[in-house]
């Protein structure tokens, strides 16, 4: 195997550890704010938020490389595209970090969540991340890759085309995305 391709390899190897390791910083995060189950404060998402500065630092600190792709990876994938992302509101340009953004989103649409006890049914997930593509959230190569991964006959993502058309309804038991402007009591956990 020549150099080069082993330096590849290494690279690749490096951007596939940095999605497993993504969201380290949640380490950081108070466990009463990790698993609420009733709706966050903003203080609460304040602090949930921070997980991505954490993370950066964390595995800048660990790797002793703030410029390592992974490191990248924690800081930026909850930005978007269009700069409605945190922790920073960049527009989010990195192809790589953007399609573990969007690896993210489905993950967490497909699983129980402390906010959310029914997880999305697989066709419902997909279309709430074409909706991102739709808002300018993601781009849609990245949406027509993942909508490709998910066709049996697995076409090039670039002739994968994209139904605009919603039918699926997101579990009525989701509370992702709502605020309360102070706690009104204990969580239930
Ligand atoms: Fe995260």
């Amino acid at each position: 195997m020549s150099r080069d391709l082993l330096e590849n390899s290494g690279d690749w190897v490096r951007e596939a550890m940095a999605g497993t390791i993504h969201d380290i910083g949640k380490i950081c995060i108070p466990l009463q704010v990790l698993k609420k189950t009733n709706p966050l404060t903003r203080a609460d998402r304040g602090i949930l938020e921070h997980h991505a500065l954490a993370g950066f630092v964390l595995l800048g600190y660990l790797l002793q490389d703030h410029w390592s792709f992974a490191a990248q990876v924690a800081r930026d994938h909850h930005e978007r595209r269009d700069g409605s992302g945190y922790p920073l509101g960049i527009s989010l340009r990195d192809r790589m970090v953007e399609i573990i953004a969007a690896c993210d989103v489905y993950d967490a649409l497909l699983s129980q969540r402390p906010y959310r006890f029914t997880p999305y049914d697989n066709r419902t997930a997909l279309e709430e991340i074409t909706e991102m593509a739709h808002g300018g959230k993601l781009s849609w190569e990245v949406v027509q890759a993942l909508v490709s991964h998910n066709r049996r006959d697995k076409p090039h993502f670039g002739e994968c085309k994209v139904s605009a058309e919603v039918r699926g309804s997101p579990p009525a038991d989701s509370l992702y995305g709502v605020i309360v402007k102070e706690d009104a009591g204990s969580s239930k956990r």
